[in-house]
């Protein structure tokens, strides 16, 4: 079976997680489940980057041990992807002793291959980034991701051999034109590269929080070269070299647009120097804010997910995050443009349109499907609209456009309902001349909710589920889609139990 192994960034949990980081776990979700539609053995992973100074300052600045901290926090994330239906296969905490393992080995390797060696450093360093700023970076004397101020940092301490790289990085770059998605933001990091890369320093002194430095145990290895590391640890790395053989290198690394040259620099060149393969592909998406807002916990725009969750339900926040805002843009999360979207797109487009089908299935056929006659026009019209639906979705999903692959989905929605209109069941039901016409309609409506509900399962799995379930067609399996996309998977003559609306109206 063919594998695809995708990655999140792992969060630090130095307070709760918002819908920032929600977003990019449910795109990240979206593309797994994808995958495990069309018939790939997926693995997904993501976790909590507990090992920062960040996290240490915080729980320190709350009179906490960082541990206990952590212990608090970390787990919070967790609930917030189960209760997402996020579904990755492994969550993983950086205080974890097969992650020290890891970590501790990359820097052993970097180091014997003479790539690491002891320096003296000063300059700016933004805590919220885990980065030191040269002055020409800062925005009047301010982070430029953070807008705070930065603390001087001077220490002497351990350094890897970036700027040896940059050559070889250019050529994966260069042989490698997908490497890093979307194409600006190649272009971005290309450009950042051939202005010349500096070493950057891998330890820390005077701090007992974090991975021990294994040449110097009176250091801690620098946050971000011990964070990246996660993806190689939960894929095995470097005990179970038969399962990181199955899974590695890995297909994608799904992360913000603030951390990509983390990904896309700083990660291949520590690889190279381990002499572990790269990664496939870096894929960096865009920024939500709160109507405007960066969102943020201490000014109060930080949206909590269960509070959304709590009025509008899992998959409505999943769908209206994912149509919203194109994965590799910024965007906003507006309070009244979700209403819109779940009572407009959900409730009335998709929800009547379920509602309609199974109650005329259960009023005029008892609550069997009918087996469909002949195509008129009609069915040739409706039945076109799916074929085009199943291409322009997958092309979408692969492009990690999830907006443009829901908008063509509500295309084929949209043509379901119009196929209401013009074929009218409701007016022919009561003539029995007419009962062949009827059974036709009745059996395309439901067959056409059948692919409505397997090219929705990606981003509302919930509700892809509840639609199969309603249409008495099980539910939505793994592999499905190369099948799946043929028409006449419904089988006549079977039970169509209906049910409750999927999105009852909202006050
Ligand atoms: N711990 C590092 C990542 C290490 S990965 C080896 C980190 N953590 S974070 O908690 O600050 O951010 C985690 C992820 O959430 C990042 O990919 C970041 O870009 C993303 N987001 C944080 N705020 C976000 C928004 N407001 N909108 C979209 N994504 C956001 O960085």
């Amino acid at each position: 079976m063919k594998t695809y192994y995708l990655t999140c960034a792992i969060d630090y949990p130095n307070g709760e997680p918002h819908l920032g980081h929600a977003f990019e776990k449910i795109g990240a979700d979206c593309i797994a489940r994808f995958k495990r539609l069309q018939g790939y053995n997926v693995y997904f992973s993501t976790g909590v980057d507990e090992n920062s100074l960040n996290v240490a300052r915080t729980a320190r600045e709350a009179g906490r041990d960082p541990r206990d901290f952590v212990n608090e926090f970390s787990p919070r994330f967790h609930n917030l992807w189960q209760h997402l239906d996020v579904s990755a296969d492994v969550f993983i905490r950086t205080t974890e002793e097969r992650h020290t393992l890891a970590s501790a080995e990359i820097f052993r390797r970097a180091h014997a291959n003479g790539d690491i060696y002891k320096g003296k450093y000063e300059g700016w360093y933004c805590l919220s980034c885990e980065n030191y700023y040269p002055d020409t970076d800062l925005n009047e004397g301010m982070c430029p991701v953070h807008s705070t101020k930065p603390e001087w940092f001077s220490e002497e301490n351990y350094f890897f051999a970036l700027s040896s790289y940059q050559d070889r990085l250019l050529e994966h770059f260069e042989q490698n034109p997908g490497f890093v998605q979307p194409e600006f933001r190649r272009n971005e990091v290309l450009n950042f590269i051939k202005e010349g890369l500096k070493d950057f320093s891998v330890s820390r002194a005077g701090t007992d929080w974090g991975i021990p430095v294994p040449i110097d145990e009176s250091q801690v290895i620098y946050v971000w070269f011990d964070a990246l590391i996660n993806y190689a640890t939960v894929a095995g790395f470097p005990d179970d070299a038969e399962r990181f053989a199955k899974w590695w290198p890995a297909d994608a690394h799904v992360i913000g647009k603030d951390i990509l040259r983390f990904h896309a620099i700083y990660w291949p060149a520590m690889l190279m120097a381990a002499e572990v393969e790269l990664p496939k592909s870096v894929v960096g998406h865009g920024w939500i804010d709160l109507e405007g807002k960066a969102m943020s916990k201490t000014t109060g725009t930080a949206v909590d997910p269960f509070e959304v969750t709590a009025k509008y339900g899992v998959d409505p926040l999943r769908y209206y995050l994912l149509r919203e805002v194109p994965f590799f843009r910024d965007g906003s999360f507006v309070w009244d443009n979700l209403d819109a979207r779940y009572h407009r797109e959900l409730g009335n487009d998709l929800g009547n349109l379920l509602n309609r089908t199974v109650s005329m299935i259960g009023r005029y056929r008892d609550g069997v499907l009918p087996a469909a006659g002949p195509n008129s026009e009609p069915e040739t019209v409706l039945q076109a609209a799916i074929v085009e639906a199943w291409e322009k979705v997958a092309s979408g999903f692969d492009a990690w456009n999830f907006s443009e692959a829901l908008s063509d989905l509500w295309q084929l929605v949209a043509a379901a309902n119009r196929y209401v209109d013009a074929t009218q069941p409701f007016k022919l039901a009561g003539d029995l001349e007419q009962a062949g016409r009827v059974d036709t309609i009745l059996y395309n409506l439901a067959e056409s909710l059948r692919h409505i509900a397997l090219l929705l399962a990606p981003a509302a799995p919930t509700t892809a589920d509840r639609i199969m379930e309603q249409i008495g067609a099980g539910s939505v399996e793994a592999g499905a889609w190369e099948a799946g996309r043929e028409w006449g998977g419904l089988v006549a003559e079977g039970p169509v139990p209906g049910g409750d609306p999927l999105f009852p109206r909202i006050e």
